[in-house]
Parts: C-alpha cells; sequence; structure tokens
C-alpha cells in the first residue's frame, strides 16, 4: 500500500473525549471514528487489524476442532422467551419491533440460537462432540460505554459453544478451549492470564476469564508473579488427547490467579509475600461449563450409546475480538505511539523514502517494496511528499513494528536503514539483507 493513496486519517491533537492511551492512539492513528456511544466506525488500518485478530482465532479455533458458521445479528424474542432469558436481561438488551409488529433484539450472546440450532438437526450422541462458533457483532446497551472499543455498545465478539454427550465430554471441551485461547492470546503478543471467575447465579465453579494487566483494566487482580512467566510457546498440544489438554490447563491455573470476585484473601496470604501481587487488568475473554442449563430449558435433547435420552451438556466460550485492539495498544505502546505485535500488525513493515522526487531513491523504495510483497509481506510505502520528520512521526504513531529508512546518502554507500519500533535501535545493511531480515522474522512467527 501507498501512503498517498491510503486512507489514514491521522490527528494531530489528543482527542479530548479519551481518556486512557489506547483509545487515544486508535483516534489519533485513524483506525476509528465514534458514530455514537459506544458504537464506532472501523476505518482502514482498524480494521486491517480487526481481521488479523479474527484471522488468528480461526485459524486457533481450526486447530481445536471447533466449527464456524454465523448466525444474524437480530433475533426473535420468542427463542429468548423459552429461556426466560427475555425478561431477565434487563436494560442491555436492544429491544426492536418489526413493521409486522414482531418482537426482535439485537443479540448480546447466543445460547438461545445455537440451542435452536442444535435441536433442529442433532439427536444422537454419535454427531458429538460438536463445538460450533462464530465471530459476530453483539449489542448491549451498556449504562457506561466507555474507553472507545474496550467497551462498547455494539462489539465483536467470538463466541463458540460446545455440545456433548456427558459431563466429562463437556469439561473436556471446556479445556479445549483454554488451551486453544492461552495460543491464541500469545499469537497477538499478549500474555493473557486465565483467572478463576465467578459462575453468577448458574452456579458451579467451571469458568475463567482471561486477564490481560493493564493500569487501565477495568478489574481488580490478585495473582502469585510467577503465573505471569508461563508460556505455551510452540509446543504441540493433541487436542484429542484428554489428558494432554487437562494437564496443559492444570499447568496455567494451579497458581493462584483470581479476580476479586472470587478473591480468597486467606490462601493468597499462603504464597511467598514476593510474588504476591495485586493489579489491574482487562478481560479479553472468558470461558463457561453449564452444563444443562439451556438444553433442558429448550428440549435439545441426544440419545446416548443406551438408548437412553438426556438434555445435551453444554458450555459457551467467547473471545473479546474488537476489545482486544484496545488490549494490545494498553500493553504495547510508547509516548510516541502503538508499538503493534508482529501477529497482528496492519503492516509488516513501513518504507520511508527520505527524498521523494530523486530517482534513485524512488527506484529503490519500489525494488523494496517488490522484493517484499514477492515474499508475502505487506509494506506501507511512505511515498508523500513529505519532512522526515513527519513520515517518522506517522509511522510511530501507527506502530508498525519495522521500518526500512531509504535516502541518498545511505544508498551512496549501498545500504538502507532498519529500524525496531520497539527498541528504537537502527541498523544499515543493504536492501537484500533488509529484505531478508524482514521474512525471517515473519517466517519465525507464522
Ligand atoms: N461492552 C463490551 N465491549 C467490548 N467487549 C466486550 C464487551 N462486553 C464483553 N466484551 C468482551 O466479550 C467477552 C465475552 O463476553 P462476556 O464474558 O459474555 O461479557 P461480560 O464479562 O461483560 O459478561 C468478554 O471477555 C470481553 O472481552
Ligand atoms: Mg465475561
Amino acid at each position: 500500500m501507498r501512503l498517498s493513496r491510503y486512507f489514514l486519517p491521522v490527528l494531530k491533537e489528543n482527542p479530548a473525549e479519551a481518556q486512557i492511551v489506547s483509545h487515544r492512539y486508535m483516534l489519533r492513528a485513524g483506525m476509528i471514528k465514534q458514530q455514537a456511544a459506544g458504537i464506532y466506525s472501523w476505518l482502514p488500518l482498524g480494521y486491517r487489524v480487526l481481521k488479523r485478530i479474527e484471522q488468528i482465532v480461526h485459524e486457533e479455533q481450526a486447530r481445536a476442532g471447533h466449527i464456524p458458521l454465523l448466525m444474524p445479528t437480530l433475533q426473535p424474542a420468542d427463542l429468548w422467551r423459552e429461556s426466560g432469558r427475555y425478561d431477565d436481561y434487563g436494560q442491555e438488551m436492544l429491544r426492536i419491533t418489526d413493521r409486522q409488529k414482531r418482537e426482535m433484539l439485537y443479540g448480546p450472546t447466543n445460547e438461545e440460537m445455537i440451542t435452536d440450532i442444535f435441536r433442529s438437526h442433532v439427536s444422537s450422541y454419535k454427531d458429538l462432540p460438536l463445538t460450533l462458533y462464530h465471530i459476530q457483532w453483539k449489542f448491549r446497551d451498556e449504562m457506561r460505554p466507555r474507553f472507545g472499543v474496550m467497551r462498547g455498545r455494539e462489539f465483536l465478539m467470538k463466541d463458540g459453544y460446545n455440545f456433548d454427550v456427558d459431563k466429562a465430554a463437556a469439561l473436556h471441551a471446556y479445556n479445549r478451549h483454554m488451551v486453544s485461547y492461552l495460543r491464541t492470546y500469545e499469537r497477538m503478543g499478549l500474555t493473557a492470564i486465565p483467572m478463576r471467575a465467578d459462575s453468577g447465579p448458574i452456579g458451579g465453579d467451571d469458568t475463567h476469564e482471561f486477564l490481560v494487566l493493564a493500569a487501565t483494566g477495568e478489574s481488580e487482580v490478585f495473582y502469585d508473579s510467577a503465573v505471569t512467566e508461563l508460556k505455551l510457546g510452540s509446543r504441540e498440544v493433541d487436542y484429542d488427547d484428554r489428558e494432554a489438554v487437562a494437564a496443559v490447563c492444570a499447568e496455567f491455573t494451579t497458581l493462584y490467579a483470581r479476580t476479586d470476585e472470587t478473591h480468597d484473601a486467606a490462601l493468597f496470604e499462603t504464597i511467598p509475600e514476593e510474588r504476591r501481587k495485586s493489579a489491574r487488568g482487562i478481560e479479553v475473554g472468558q470461558i463457561f461449563y453449564f452444563g444443562t442449563k439451556y438444553s433442558e430449558a429448550m428440549g435439545a435433547t441426544v440419545v446416548t450409546p443406551d438408548g437412553s435420552r438426556v438434555p445435551v451438556e453444554m458450555g459457551s466460550h467467547g473471545i473479546g475480538v474488537s476489545r482486544l485492539l484496545g488490549a494490545i495498544i494498553e500493553a504495547n505502546h510508547d509516548d510516541k505511539g502503538i508499538i503493534w505485535p508482529e501477529g497482528v500488525t496492519p503492516f509488516a513493515v513501513g518504507i520511508v523514502n527520505l527524498k521523494q522526487g530523486d530517482t534513485a531513491t524512488d527506484s529503490a523504495c519500489a525494488a523494496l517494496y517488490q522484493a517484499l510483497t514477492a515474499k508475502g509481506l505487506e509494506p506501507l510505502y511512505d511515498d508523500r511528499d513529505e519532512r522526515a520528520g513527519a513520515k517518522f512521526a506517522t509511522m510511530d504513531l501507527i506502530g508498525l513494528p519495522w521500518r526500512i529508512t531509504v535516502g541518498p546518502r545511505g544508498l551512496g554507500n549501498g545500504v538502507v536503514e532498519l529500524t525496531s519500533r520497539r527498541t528504537g535501535v537502527s541498523e544499515e545493511m543493504s536492501l537484500e539483507m533488509a529484505v531478508d531480515r524482514v521474512v525471517q522474522i515473519y517466517a519465525e512467527i507464522a
């Protein structure tokens, strides 16, 4: 992409309405535009990151054997009357009446609809296990939408639902989700800690929230600092192997890590003092085992191997896709702007032409662009007729992890400059070498 032909409406001034850094940078970098309280347009740069995040979610769900589909945003109220939640949900639900006077709603979540799909088509244990998920817009009429995409009213969520013949199988699905989520967040450059959460009125203790530590987080969290050292890394996990998957979950959930809702002060005191931490966290996902709550209410049953008929065992599992942009920026920025992890960056590398219109510089930039594109990487080429300082400021603000700077002086010595956005360290090298280095960096995270 050439910046001269792109749509990147960066703001020079800090927008007054933004209280936290991620919101400020998303507005300043031209990623989003607010259209109403808690409702945003995704401008091209923000849209690219959103799509990257979706892509990683899809890839990791596929690895776990979960199947994508797409349910609508609008749902009939009657489905929610079957579960009893139509009245319970209260003011957070946006209710709509169509021209036939039918009551509809903009879905805040999809347990009822997925259960309806299931009961229409599945009736035997032979079709289980089954996990279906989608990535779809949700609407919750939050009392206080704030912090940009962090707490929106319209927001994008991945929500998945498992259907299993018995509790043991459903808990394996729960564990599969935990491992797939750990991998998902790590690929986005995040440390998201699974913390035991409060299951609320449903009961049972099988729910975990995934929290990214950040000073601006809305949740208060307590944890053993050793938990932040845990990494899934590149190890292969066989998602069909119940023991292996459960062992990974045990590794990540044995150390103390809880939100204020489940915090146990006495238990916390047993951790060595220097490892006892309290902090703020951003909830980027939640997994939930709830058994037969919806299947019983809605008559979703399956025939078991011994011929009896039982309500299907279920759970639901969500990732805050649009919130993740905010969380990633909260965890990765400096005073100049965003610092995207390679896994989610909107463009792999920025090319800065220090002397637009200079024949040798222009053609070196064009060659660089070509070479990177041929290797499957997408560069953002700043080919505008602007001062070097302004070009650097834009690149720093939008946060591409790598920048290649091309100017007449360097080219005279046969070099360009490769700069890491994270460390600020620049190295001179041949154009070919710079391409190889960037290609290798992205090959390593693939
Ligand atoms: N208002 C919102 N704006 C942006 N993301 C949200 C919002 N509400 C929930 N999410 C994201 O969706 C994920 C799954 O939602 P869920 O756990 O049902 O929400 P909640 O914890 O608010 O009840 C959450 O972990 C969070 O990351
Ligand atoms: Mg939650």
